[in-house]
């Protein structure tokens, strides 16, 4: 394991976190080179970082993680282009869901971009299509993450001026696949339903019901 990967093992609020963290990390880095990757691209560390924080935010110890579904949507992919550059990068490969998998869950990944290769459940999906979620069944998540689409080059490309009503669209389709109580885990920090958050709990929030949703969203 690499100094880089191990930094972030350490990340673990707990022991037992952060012994899960450092398996988990270990078999990240062992199939797809994380490590490495953090070399050629730093910035792929706070990435990690984030995720890592986010998933303690929202479901405390990690073990909490084992057997959860969690839809990752636009979970990155092996041919997804940086924000910054427009190249191809490393930091939009699917972290998420690869983390996911190895602490336990069960991801379902979401991008249009090339998944294949992946272990984790994923879709092909262009989520500009009006009922592109609608395959999946109502209900059957615990917990949805959503991060950085819509700032996207794919997506600002090919939907620049209709966002807004994908935006709403997509937060449709996240109230009809959130079981109740599910967790809502979102990029933009944005709190649902309540005032201003602590920043420790940003973006994570729990679904009251799988029907109607908070109106902030
Ligand atoms: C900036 S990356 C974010 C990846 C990951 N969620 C994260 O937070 O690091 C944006 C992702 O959105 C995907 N994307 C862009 N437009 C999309 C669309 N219309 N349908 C599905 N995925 C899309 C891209 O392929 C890319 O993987």
């Amino acid at each position: 394991m690499t100094d880089a990967v191990g930094a972030l093992a350490a990340l673990g609020r707990t022991r037992p976190d952060r012994a899960l963290l450092g398996r988990a990390l270990g078999q990240l880095d062992a199939r797809y080179r994380l490590g490495l990757k953090i070399t050629a691209e730093p910035h792929l560390a706070a990435i990690m970082a984030e995720f890592v924080s986010r998933l303690a935010d929202a479901f405390g110890p990690l073990s909490a993680l084992r057997g959860r579904t969690v839809l990752d949507i636009a979970c990155g992919s092996n041919s997804s282009r940086s924000p910054v550059t427009g190249l191809e990068t490393a930091e939009f490969e699917p972290w998420m869901c690869r983390l996911l998998l190895e602490l336990g869950a069960r991801p379902v990944g979401i991008d249009i971009g090339d998944l294949a290769g992946e272990a984790f459940e994923n879709h092909r999906v262009d989520l500009g299509v009006p009922g592109a979620l609608d395959f999946l069944a109502a209900g059957s998540f615990d917990a949805i993450h959503e991060s950085r689409l819509f700032g996207s080059p794919e997506f600002r490309a090919a939907h620049g001026p209709s966002t807004e009503r994908i935006r709403r669209e997509i937060h449709r389709q996240e109230r009809r696949l959130l079981r109740p109580g599910g967790i809502l885990i979102h990029s933009d920090g944005r709190p649902v339903g309540r005032g201003s958050m602590p920043l420790g709990r940003r973006g994570a929030s729990r679904a009251k019901s799988a029907g109607p949703y908070p109106a902030q969203r």
